[in-house]
């Protein structure tokens, strides 16, 4: 019975009238007990829906208010008003769900992007969070696309793992043990052997190390897939919970490894332009309107379509860590002590280092290699300089990192010396170094953080409002 029903988007699309249809959807608004704005999620676009004095009772006419779900079968008509140019003449209405108006959270009207975040699970209703999770559909898809187009192979790779794949031991435990008293070895310490796995496990922080398997095989793989942070940064870049895309290619060097992610990002952001064209332009319109309420000093000089069109019409700016470092010490933010953590080549970027060379000195992507190898993971290849890695960073304006890569070690005898120096157990990730032992190959590969793409291309601030319902410190609602 409800497979009848048609989709609004695809209703508005066709001029085609005289035809009966059944839409369903949730009010918007009603307006003068005549005129039903009906949203069914599939496009931003309501559905006008008339219903003609007389067809309903007082009763139903009094459950019709914002937020209910009706199903609604009419006459296709050209419409008198403005804005559309069809319009559904109703011959029946049901009423499927009532929403009490006096209760309901979302009132048509502006609501503050803080209010909707606390009303996550109703947040996808309104015009911003349509667009935003249509568009990341979008882009989610277009992964799998350019990746499947290239004959990539999708790696599932684990979820739960006894690795630190980045060495950064800032990680969610996976335990059954008890929390008040659990076994004890000998010395005191907590007896993993007895924990569900036998050993001692986490949430992954990124499908890389495994992907470098797959990689060693199919020649060229990719992971798509949650990964997971316990790092306490409570910024609007951060997510302890968050999706990362990780390409692993055999045959590969630095130079292919940048020119695959500038691709990469281009036709994510090309997909969601030509496919999305009306939710991005919504977006486009929305931060115009907020800009406007900026201080003139603080607009930003590209609208949203502005700004991608230009990142895709132009290359992204290849500079080393070395070239990274002596432009900030020559910029009058350095000499005018704007910065608040100081430059000297070693330093890992920090922010604010990132988007001045991005939004103030190239104004637009810029790709960092070479970076020192004591502030990279242990996996990198060393340069012959002896002091810096084949490392890879690409920062966006307003973003700041969005990829980070690198060509890997190949070489078993540099992996183990460089694993030695920073304490890696060379034991327990045997089966890594198996990859260098048994047909290595010069190898490369990154992760872009997908949220932070969406957050690119759809201009929202705040990396909280891109993904359904975020996992932040100590916020976990939902
Ligand atoms: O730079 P990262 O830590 O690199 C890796 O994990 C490598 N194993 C990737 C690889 O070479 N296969 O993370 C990659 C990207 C970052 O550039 C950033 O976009 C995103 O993941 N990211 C986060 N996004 C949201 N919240 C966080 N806490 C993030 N941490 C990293
Ligand atoms: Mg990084």
């Amino acid at each position: 019975m409800f497979n009848k029903r048609v989709k609004i988007k695809h209703l508005l699309e066709s001029v085609e009238t005289g035809n009966e249809v059944t839409v369903m959807g949730w009010v918007r608004t009603f307006r003068n007990n005549q005129f039903i704005a009906l949203n069914d999620g599939s496009t931003n676009n309501n559905l006008q829906v008339v219903a003609e004095l007389g067809l309903l009772d007082e009763t139903t006419i009094k459950r019709i208010t914002t937020g209910s779900s009706l199903k609604i079968t009419g006459k296709v008509v050209p419409s008198l008003g403005k804005g559309q140019t069809i319009e559904v003449k109703a011959s029946s209405i049901e009423v499927l769900g009532d929403s009490d108006a006096d209760k309901y959270p979302l009132q048509p009207k502006k609501h503050s992007l803080e209010f909707l975040r606390e009303i996550a699970h109703l947040r996808f209703r309104t015009n911003t969070f349509g667009s935003v999770f249509r568009i990341r559909h979008s882009l989610a898809f277009a992964v799998h696309k350019f990746f499947n187009d290239k004959g990539f192979v999708y790696l599932h790779t684990p979820i739960i793992t006894s690795s630190d794949a980045e060495g950064a031991g800032e990680m969610f435990r996976v335990t059954t043990l008890p929390l008040g008293n659990p076994p004890t070895t000998e010395d005191g310490s907590i007896d993993f052997k007895e924990d569900f796995f036998g050993k001692s496990t986490n949430l992954t922080v990124s499908g890389q190390l495994e992907g470098e398997l797959g990689a060693m095989a199919f020649s060229e793989i990719y992971t798509f897939g949650p990964t997971f942070r316990a790092e306490n940064s409570n910024t609007t870049r951060h997510l302890a919970e968050f999706w990362m895309i990780e390409p692993e290619m055999a045959f590969c060097d630095i130079e292919d490894n940048m020119n695959l992610a500038e691709e990469f990002m281009k036709y994510l952001i090309q997909y969601a332009i030509e496919n999305n064209r009306e939710d991005v332009e919504f977006l486009n319109s929305r931060l115009a309107e907020e800009e406007k309420q900026k201080p003139q000093n603080e607009r930003s000089e590209f609208g949203l379509i502005e700004k991608l069109e230009f990142v895709l019409n132009n290359n992204f700016e290849r500079i080393t860590y070395t070239q990274a470092i002596d432009i900030l010490l020559e910029s009058p933010a350095y000499k005018k002590k704007k910065f608040k953590y100081d430059v000297k080549w070693g330093i890992d970027l920090q922010s604010e280092h990132e988007r001045y060379l991005v939004e103030k000195h190239f104004k637009k992507p810029v790709i960092v290699t070479g970076y020192p190898k004591e502030i990279k993971a242990f996996y990198m290849r060393q340069n012959e300089d002896g002091k810096t890695v084949a490392a890879m960073d690409i920062l966006a304006p307003g973003i700041g990192e969005i990829v980070g890569g690198s060509q890997r070690e190949e070489r078993l005898e540099k992996l183990e010396e460089r694993m030695r120096e920073m304490q890696i157990p060379i034991e327990e990730m045997s089966w890594y170094l198996d990859t260098r032992r048994f047909g290595t190959v010069p190898h490369a590969g990154f992760g872009l953080g997908f949220e932070r793409l969406v957050q690119f291309v759809t201009g929202m601030t705040n990396i909280r409002d891109v993904i359904a319902f975020a996992r932040t410190p100590k916020n976990c609602e939902f």
